[in-house]
């Protein structure tokens, strides 16, 4: 461990290829539903999911290696990664697993669950010890894989999501790259978004009874999880641009959570942001999660999209219920 400046710098991203593509038109042959129908309501044309052989900590891995390259560093250099992640291989945590995988034997490893929130949150987490001088460089990983918990008989809420994983690199520099930043939740609609545990007694003794449950799969509201979204990213957005003394119009690139095309085109309206600079890529990926943000960053860094010195205003929302924003400028 080095002790930094206090500012923090944005120098790498990277994402994993997953193989297996899910069209529309498969998914309508499992359940009953159809290409128009998906991609005029949310934009979505296909989603990944993993295969037989691809894990959440294989994925992640293979994200943060390709993040790790772009910041021109090694594993070793690593002393925090944080894993966003609400579909870990392991509840104790996968977040060491992706540290093994990847050689970053210098660094400390764990989990943090904030559903599709969960880069943004991750960032701003990471921020805070890299402000403090604790840590100097930091691997911030956002990964799902919701294929694993959707009901697949389900139409209102299989078509929407997909596998993925993406992450960033973050380290100390003198200037402070991360702008502004809010983090929100609100438990009391908890009950819009689910992937909850379901208990079950099992008795134990003859006195006391024990628990084994399963998990059961998502669960939505989707009116309510729309309504939600159009209000409060708006607010959150302005609200941490307000902070960072910027207006809309300063943002090059709106990277919003991946979720449905019509909550990104609305909220570009209301920031009144012109569509060349709302990134979406929910086309080819559907919802991914906690890695959405960080996989749309990553396709539109190498694709020479963004470049350093613009300024990136994300916004991630979704279970908890949670939502947050993070404005920043790229590179080092
Ligand atoms: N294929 C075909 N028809 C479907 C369907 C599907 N996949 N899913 C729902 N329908 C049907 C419904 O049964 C309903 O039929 P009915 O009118 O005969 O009852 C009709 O389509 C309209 O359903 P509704 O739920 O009102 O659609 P909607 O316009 O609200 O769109 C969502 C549904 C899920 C696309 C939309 O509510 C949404 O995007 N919400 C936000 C969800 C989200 O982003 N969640 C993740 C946040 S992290």
């Amino acid at each position: 461990m080095i002790n930094g400046g206090a500012g923090v710098a944005f120098i790498g991203s990277g994402s994993a290829q997953l193989e297996t593509a899910l069209s529309n038109d498969m998914l309508s042959r499992v359940v009953d539903t159809s290409d128009e129908w998906i991609s005029t309501r949310t934009g979505i044309r296909q989603r990944h999911v993993a295969n037989g052989e691809e894990s959440l900590a294989s994925l992640a891995a293979q994200a943060a290696q390709r993040a790790i390259s772009a910041a021109n560093l090694t594993p070793g250099d690593i002393d925090l990664i944080v894993l966003a992640t609400s579909t870990p291989d392991d509840l104790f945590g996968t977040a060491c697993q992706v540290q093994a995988a990847i050689g970053a034997t210098s660094a400390v490893a764990f989990d943090l669950t904030a559903a599709c929130s969960g880069f943004v949150f991750g960032v701003v987490t990471a921020a805070q010890f890299i402000r403090t001088g604790t840590y100097q460089t930091v691997l911030v990983i956002g990964a799902d894989l919701l294929s694993r918990w959707v009901d697949w008989q389900d139409r209102t809420t299989c078509v929407l999501f997909g596998d993925g994983a993406g992450a960033v690199v973050m380290q100390a520099c003198d200037r402070d790259r991360l702008l502004g930043f809010e983090i929100h939740s609100d438990g009391s609609m908890n009950g819009c978004l689910n992937l909850a545990y379901t208990a079950a007694a099992a008795p134990l003794t003859d006195e006391i009874s024990t628990q084994k449950g399963t998990f059961t799969a998502i669960t939505m509201n989707g009116r309510e999880v729309y309504r939600f979204a159009v209000s409060r990213v708006p607010e959150v957005l302005e609200k941490t641009l307000f902070h960072a003394g910027l207006a809309a119009d300063d943002i090059d690139w709106l990277i919003l959570h991946q979720a449905n095309q019509r909550i990104l085109d609305a909220v570009a309206k209301r920031l009144k942001l012109p569509n060349e600079r709302l990134v979406s890529n929910m086309a080819k990926h559907g919802n991914t999660s906690a890695a959405s943000i960080p996989i749309a960053l990553d396709e539109w860094v190498r694709t020479g999209k963004v470049l350093p010195g613009q300024k990136i205003a994300m916004s991630g929302f979704g279970a908890g219920l949670t939502w947050g924003a993070a404005l920043l400028e790229w590179g080092r």
